[in-house]
């Protein structure tokens, strides 16, 4: 009987992996690590850093004078709980002497492969175009990261080695433009404390803790991630992490989070900006920006009838995206609202900028960011490819005014697109689309 149990369930798995074949992100490993991640979850370990997390993030919103509804503590406690999903999904996969390629800050995913249903793990602006990978690193090792690249490739692709999970500080990166990728897609990347004059190598030093992958899709419904494994070239004599220090490591990621995010990207970088306006672009190396990348953070209260016009250049970034954010700093069922834009998704002014209408009422036009009928929330603009030399900001504009709904024929460029109510059902539906075949296929 129990071998007849163990060969179904060989078969079963087996089952679901051709059901997902030609998914990158369907590996053995994701579905190990998530159904660890599941178990581990279950455990009392985190109420107390849970409990904590909340309070944390109500405070700031208290502080700032935010009025906290219904709406609010429901996005709220979406946030925490992903918060803590997150925390425990950098746990699992935190032993550099047994390295795995893990998919994180990731969209729930109900009944989904090899029948689990994963929690979300989005925490601290997620963006929803980008698939964010993981391999735990020391300098102690020697790795080789073996790819493949799809014939539609990521817009926007970075390696970085971060000094920390939480805060991701950047040790040193390998940009995609940077990467040799040979004529079938393949590509190897080795990571070692020595030098190499290879350009596929990322040097590590005491402080890399993590390799973290960054693979931006812009047209959802083409391009695809990059396929990826780790191989450690030596881990002779090593123990694997037991489930205690799983548990341990999560909870410290928990405590810092409510520190880097709750206050570092809530407070500081976000709700210290003014009400309903958008920042000028900066470049930062810290919470989790990268280093080639320039960010504009704000928060916004409109009332029904009011929207916040955006107008946005590119620049000389190669990739940018502006979504709009629950004031937990995590999208909104991005895979069903248009609460994002990319450069591939939006539609262009004549002279190069874009417009957007960001509210909650639908104003007609194709580039409207929905607030999902938030009064209030948060918004994170970011533009990608940059250089790390100078101010980075290398031509990028954004700004944005606070306008009656009413006003917007009045205001918007001439050639502003209009949709109808079918128009707009088509541009939700290639949404829809787009999302499910990177994220749920
Ligand atoms: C760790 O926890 C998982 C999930 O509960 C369990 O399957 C596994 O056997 C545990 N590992 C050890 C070494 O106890
Ligand atoms: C906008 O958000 C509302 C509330 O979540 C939702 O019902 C509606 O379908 C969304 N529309 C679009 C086009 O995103
Ligand atoms: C480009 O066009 C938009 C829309 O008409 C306008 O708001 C913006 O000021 C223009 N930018 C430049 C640099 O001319």
């Amino acid at each position: 009987m129990r071998m007849l149990l163990s060969y179904i369930t060989a078969v079963l798995a087996g089952l679901g992996q051709i059901a997902c074949a030609g998914n990158p992100l369907a590996t053995n490993d994701q579905r190990d690590l998530d159904a660890l991640a599941i178990d581990l979850s279950q455990s009392d370990a985190f109420d107390f850093l849970r409990d904590a997390a909340r309070a944390k993030f109500i405070s700031r919103l208290k502080k700032f004078g935010k009025p906290i509804d219904d709406d609010i503590n429901s996005d709220i406690d979406v946030a925490i709980d992903e918060l803590v999903f997150s925390s425990i999904q950098k746990a699992v996969n935190n032993d550099p002497a047994y390295p795995k390629v893990y998919w994180t800050d990731a969209p729930p995913r109900p009944d989904h492969w090899f029948g689990l249903s994963v929690p979300g793990g989005r925490y601290s602006y997620d963006n929803p175009d980008c698939i964010y990978r993981t391999i735990p690193i020391s300098d102690k090792y020697k790795y080789k990261i073996h790819g493949r690249r799809a014939a539609n490739a990521p817009l926007d692709v970075t390696f970085s080695l971060i000094s920390n999970p939480n805060s991701q500080n950047t040790v040193s990166s390998l940009m995609g433009e940077d990467l040799q990728v040979e004529e079938d897609g393949s590509f190897t990347i080795t990571i070692s404390s020595e030098d190499s004059d290879s350009k596929n190598h990322i040097k590590s030093n005491w402080q890399a803790v993590q390799l973290f992958v960054r693979n931006n899709l812009a047209d959802w419904n083409k391009d695809t991630p990059d396929e990826l494994s780790v191989e450690i070239v030596d881990n002779k004599g090593a123990k694997p992490a037991t489930n205690d220090t799983i548990i341990n490591q999560a909870k410290t990621n928990l405590a810092e989070s409510i520190f880097f995010y709750g206050f570092g990207a809530l407070d500081v970088k976000t709700f210290l900006n003014p009400l309903n306006e958008l920042q000028k672009p900066t470049q930062s190396q810290i919470l989790g920006t990268l280093t080639t990348q320039a960010s504009s953070f704000g928060h916004f209260n409109l009332a029904e009838d009011e929207a916040i016009v955006v107008t946005l250049s590119s620049g000389q970034a190669t990739y940018w995206v502006l979504p709009v954010y629950s004031l937990g700093m995590v999208t909104h069922s991005p895979w069903e609202n248009i609460v994002s834009f990319n450069s591939k998704q939006a539609k262009q002014n004549n002279n190069g900028t874009y417009t957007f209408v960001v509210s909650q009422t639908d104003p007609g036009v194709y580039n409207w960011a929905n607030t999902t009928a938030r009064t209030q929330g948060t918004i994170m603009g970011r533009w990608q490819g940059l250089s790390t030399e100078g101010d980075g900001t290398d031509g990028i504009e954004v700004s944005s005014s606070i306008v009656k709904l009413s006003d917007l024929p009045r205001i918007l460029p001439e050639e502003t697109v209009y949709v109808d109510a079918e128009q707009r059902q088509e541009q939700v539906q290639e949404r829809i689309q787009g999302y499910n075949r990177i994220h749920f296929q």
